[in-house]
């Protein structure tokens, strides 16, 4: 990504979550809190809160931006992130004290997670550019809380990341990592692994990879042509992948055990209403979870 931009694909997920918080449909599928923060996300991004016309017209762009790009991304993000906040829930109620979000973008997990359980430490990392501008509209919203702290840093040189002395190496960990490494080059990937298991003895690490279906095809299933042109011209494309059947033994190479992994029929059966299953959902980024083989057991 360019050095002195936001992240513009950090912003196009949070436009797909305000579609989908305005689509009548989706009401029962998006739980009410994630719902008001992308709204009055986006809302005050583009400062339309108090203009009709000009919210129905921002709708319009998303719709439009959905169209050509890919069928069922926008439903395909709320998914990712219904399934990545169970995965987190799930670890704080089994003791995790920390919670670290790489790339979280506009994400508003950690705001509303860091109200919910006071006593555990949530630590936003994101690129640099993204981080000055998030944190500017997080101000405006007055979305600060003691234990939600930002930190810039470019995971292409994770190692001094987390030599860093804001996180407690010791505590049980939960570390999230959504739609951030099919942005990174292989290497910087491999080192993130390696960086993270190095670091954390007790933690639990949620990401996502594009299924590579072919060599060096990383793109989502039925993608527009418009959608490569998007990334590319916004300086994001998508660098790394490993085809679905890989991931364990990738995982394994670097010392990690796969523990669980959501494609898109696992994402639908677990986190979509049944009433809203004839909906089209895009095909191609899966959610893992996965722990260090040296975590003692
Ligand atoms: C598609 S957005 C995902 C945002 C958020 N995780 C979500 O799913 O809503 C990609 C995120 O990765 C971050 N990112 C991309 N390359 C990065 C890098 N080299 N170092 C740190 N963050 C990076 C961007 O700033 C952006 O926030």
């Amino acid at each position: 990504m360019k050095n002195n931009r936001p992240s513009a694909t950090a912003l196009f997920v949070a436009n797909g979550m305000y579609f989908n918080s305005k689509r009548r449909r989706l009401r029962k599928d998006i739980p009410e809190e994630t719902r008001a923060s992308f709204v009055a996300l986006i809302e005050n991004i583009y400062g339309i809160k108090r203009t009709v016309l000009r919210k129905r017209l921002h709708l319009m762009k998303c719709y439009f931006s959905q169209r050509f790009t890919i069928d069922g991304f926008y439903l395909h993000f709320l998914l990712r992130k219904k399934c990545i906040e169970h995965e987190v829930l799930q670890a704080i109620r089994s003791g995790c004290k920390q919670v670290v979000i790489l790339g979280a973008g506009y994400d508003p997990l950690g705001i509303n997670l860091a109200n919910k359980f006071p006593e555990v430490r949530f630590t936003e990392v994101d690129h640099p550019a993204t981080s000055v501008y998030k944190q500017s509209v997080f101000n405006r919203l007055k979305w600060e809380r003691p234990n939600l702290f930002p930190l810039s840093c470019d995971l292409n040189n994770a190692e001094r990341l987390f030599s860093s002395e804001k996180f407690d190496r010791h505590a049980k960990t939960m570390i999230v990592c959504e739609a951030v490494l099919m942005y990174l080059p292989s290497k910087a990937v491999g080192g993130l692994f390696d960086v993270i298991r190095k670091n954390f003895s007790k933690c639990k690490l949620v990401f996502t990879f594009m299924n590579e279906q072919a060599p060096g095809d990383y793109m989502f299933r039925d993608a527009h042509p418009m959608t490569n042109n998007y990334l590319r011209l916004n300086s994001e494309p998508f660098t790394w992948g490993i085809p679905v059947l890989g991931v364990e033994s990738y995982l394994k190479e670097r010392g990690w055990r796969l523990l669980d992994i959501f494609d898109d029929h696992r994402l639908r059966k677990d986190f979509l209403s049944p009433a809203n299953q004839d909906l089209p959902l895009a095909i191609g980024e899966l959610i893992v979870s996965c722990e260090p083989l040296n975590d003692g057991k």
